[in-house]
């Protein structure tokens, strides 16, 4: 509908109608006004499969959900870091709401991974901002292409699930803007999702919800966002406040207290009508969207999704090592052992839990094979050995060729509403791969969890497959990887730490209270071990294949660019293995020389290929300003230090295999006032600054030669570069500080 004709209809409604639109009407709905034609509108989890409540639906929206189809979770697919699979998972999440009424699927959630003990990482991206937002952006992509909205969450900083309504997560301005809003920022501006859920926990000390900083200067102001933000579910503190910050729907519902006091607001003048016009505006433009795309004809397959969901589980399947054991002979004598391979775990706990019409376990796949028995070895109930069970497992691994252990985390260790306690398995899965490997030396460890694990048994087993939470067509997709009918190629979308003391939050995460402090800054992840230079478990971008890939050609159009200009990089990829396959190409930029203290190289594109035997592609990547810059917190935007930059191309970030040295060349000059306290060293940078001061300062600086004090060696020089220009008054005499003064309203006319 048009927009004169929604203002039209918000003209004709009471303040009373305008102030219930702004929040919902029950658990799922928002309001109708059935004298002027308006529906109400469902929305629904999300993100990985439908979590419709039918109409029954009970205040906290607990009941069952409908039958329905789980793919894997966010944790997977990033890892498939292929963008075009995700638009077509997308694709069926929008039929299925088209088919279903839904109007907006509540996802997908992009927040950065800064531990690995986050209870709802397995529903997150990455520990990378590009990574979050690419996969995220190609997912809205393929829902809304069905007219279906999306709802990009949790906005704004939502890393723990401990105290996440009353969290305070404090965090500096570069920080928030290179890591933790740039998750959202790409997908919001090129993908334009309908609508955005801001989070439960405060920024900086202000709720998400009452934040005007980002709901509205950075959000709509900057990155053009024209839909509406709706609150995480009981997000709202003070509802005349959240609307004023640019908070439009309150969600689930107060039954009509908060309704109450926008309109007394309103009367008593502390809250202008307009805004609760906007908000209404802004909520019924996308209810009029998607009545007016309804797909009345969609139908839900939902064996067909079943499959597009094993698809996609193919390529989030990551193999994390394989010493020639992989894929397996489907002939030989194999034993599958542990729960998992059964009874799978394919999804977490919490609000996007969804009720499976179907799971396909590996046993089921494999059931007509008389070569494969099954042993239990573990109950995943409780944390405790079960000798007997353990005792066949290690039996029958010593019977056979060959012995997969389907392990991971159990329900009970990860969770929305929670944080994990530690970064270990349960120590019955730990004893049971240990003393199957002692009697069987081709064993594989399957691994069901949605972030990382420690693993102390890997250096004694031969395959480690990284499955995560697959979703419900998890058996096929292992088993098409362990028996070589799929080409593994997924990557790592973040680190495997080898123990959680690495991890660069590790000193303060889950904070003191409320209080949490983002010490670690823009050093998450990579980011921070590669700076370190610690030896990890598996690093960001690691994942194997049963080709291999050659890089050639690093190639770019041109070698010196303005920071206004693009750049684009070619390089060839061949795949000289047998088997056909696809190789995810990964571009990093490092910026050899800088003034602020930056990653050594930050992930800046990548590209999936699909290569057959002997084949060879190039790839191309087009790179602009942002791909070189920080963001600088003396201009508050993104900026880039004139000087070099290595394009590294890598089959992970550990493994660079091609690097070119560019030049760029800043347009932007970041404003420097001088004062009496500005060092010599820094007045040197600038030539004609340097020579009023030089003139100011007479022959020698404490004895210095001119020509030494670029001279890193000359230990006098090095004390003369960090004198401050006031230092002659002290040093020197002959000056005072009024002369000094003069020299500085002399270098601050420059032009
Ligand atoms: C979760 C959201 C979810 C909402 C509705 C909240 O508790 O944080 O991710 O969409 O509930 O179920």
């Amino acid at each position: 509908m048009i927009l004169e004709k929604i203002r039209e209809l918000v003209a004709q409604m009471t303040l009373e109608e305008k102030a219930a639109m702004c929040s919902g009407a029950d658990f799922w709905h928002t309001e109708a006004v059935e004298r002027l034609g308006i529906p109400a509108s469902m929305v629904s989890d999300g993100p990985h499969g439908l979590r419709k409540q039918d109409e029954k639906a009970d205040h906290l929206g607990a009941n069952e959900s409908i039958k329905a189809v789980c793919f894997p979770a966010g944790c997977g697919t990033a890892a498939s870091f292929n963008r075009e699979l995700l638009t077509q998972m997308g694709e069926v999440l929008g039929n299925e709401c088209q088919a279903e009424g839904i109007s907006v699927i509540l996802g997908p959630a992009v927040n950065i991974k800064r531990s690995p003990l986050c209870g709802r990482n397995f529903e997150y991206y990455s520990e990378d901002p590009l990574v979050a937002t690419e996969i995220a952006g190609a997912l809205i992509k393929g829902i809304q292409s069905k007219n279906v909205g999306t709802s990009i969450k949790h906005f704004l900083a939502n890393n723990q699930e401990t105290r996440r309504l009353s969290s305070d997560s404090r965090i500096d301005e570069r920080t928030l803007n290179e890591i933790y809003l740039a998750a959202f920022e790409g997908a919001v501006k090129k993908q334009k999702p309908w609508t955005v859920m801001c989070s439960y926990n405060r920024i900086n000390g202000i709720y998400a919800a009452q934040n005007h900083e980002y709901l509205t200067k950075t959000l709509r102001d900057k990155w053009g966002f024209d839909g509406y933000v709706m609150s995480d579910w009981g997000a709202v503190n003070n509802r005349v406040e959240d609307l004023k910050a640019g908070l439009d729907l309150e969600m689930p519902t107060s039954l009509g207290a908060n309704d109450k006091l926008i309109v007394e607001a309103v009367q008593n003048g502390t809250l202008d009508e307009k805004i609760v016009d906007t908000a209404v505006e802004r909520i019924l433009n996308i209810v009029f969207r998607y009545e007016e795309n309804r797909d009345k004809n969609a139908v839900w397959d939902k064996d067909k999704d079943h499959e597009m969901a094993r698809k996609v589980a193919q390529e989030t399947i990551v193999l994390l090592k394989n010493e020639d054991v992989l894929p397996l002979d489907e002939k030989a004598d194999i034993v599958f052992i542990g729960k998992y391979a059964k009874e799978p775990r394919y999804q977490g706990g919490g609000s996007s839990h969804i009720n499976s019409f179907k799971i396909t376990s590996a046993m089921d796949i494999v059931s007509e094979m008389s070569n494969i028995t099954y042993a239990q070895g573990f109950q995943d109930e409780e944390d405790k050995t079960d000798e007997k069970l353990l005792a066949e497992a290690v039996e029958a691994a010593k019977k056979a060729k060959a012995a997969v252990i389907f392990a991971g985390l159990p329900d009970a260790f990860e969770s929305e509403g929670f944080d994990r306690k530690h970064m270990s398995m349960p120590d019955c899965q730990n004893e049971l791969i240990e003393k199957v490997a002692e009697v069987q030396p081709n064993t594989i460890v399957v691994l069901h969890n949605g972030s990382p694990v420690e693993m102390p048994w890997v250096n004694k087993v031969k395959g480690i497959v990284e499955a995560y939470l697959s979703g419900q067509a998890v058996g096929g997709a292992v088993c098409d990887i362990l028996f070589g009918k799929v080409n593994p190629s997924a990557k790592l979308p973040e680190t495997f730490p080898l123990k959680l003391e690495d991890n660069p939050s590790y000193l303060s995460y889950f904070g003191e209270g409320d209080m949490v402090e983002y010490r670690e800054g823009i050093f998450v992840g990579y980011r921070y071990y590669d700076k370190k230079k610690m030896d990890v478990l598996f690093p960001f971008g690691h994942g194997l294949s049963y080709t291999t890939f050659e890089y050639s050609n690093l190639n770019v159009d041109k070698e010196k660019i303005k920071d206004t200009d693009t750049m684009t990089v070619s390089v060839d990829v061949t795949n000289t293995g047998k088997m056909a396959g696809k190789e995810v190409v990964q571009l990093y930029v490092a910026d050899r020389k800088s003034t602020v203290i930056r990653p050594v190289k930050e992930l800046r594109d990548f590209a999936k290929v699909e290569l057959a035997p002997g084949e060879t592609k190039t790839v191309s990547f087009v790179l602009d300003k942002r791909a070189f810059a920080y963001y600088s917190v003396k201009i508050h935007d993104w900026h880039v230090e004139t000087g070099e930059f290595d394009i590294l191309i890598g089959k992970s970030s550990r493994d660079i295999v091609l690097s070119k040295t560019v030049t760029v060349e800043s347009t932007v000059k970041i404003p420097f006032t001088y004062t009496t306290d500005t060092t010599v060293g820094d007045v040197m940078e600038e030539p004609r600054a340097w020579e009023l001061a030089k003139k100011f300062m007479g022959k020698g600086i404490f004895g210095v030669d001119e020509r030494n004090l670029k001279d890193e060696d000359d230990a006098a020089a090095q004390m003369a570069k960090y004198t401050p220009l006031r230092g002659p008054v002290s040093f020197q005499g002959g000056v005072s500080m009024a002369d000094v003064q003069r020299l500085v309203d002399e270098l601050n006319a420059l032009e």
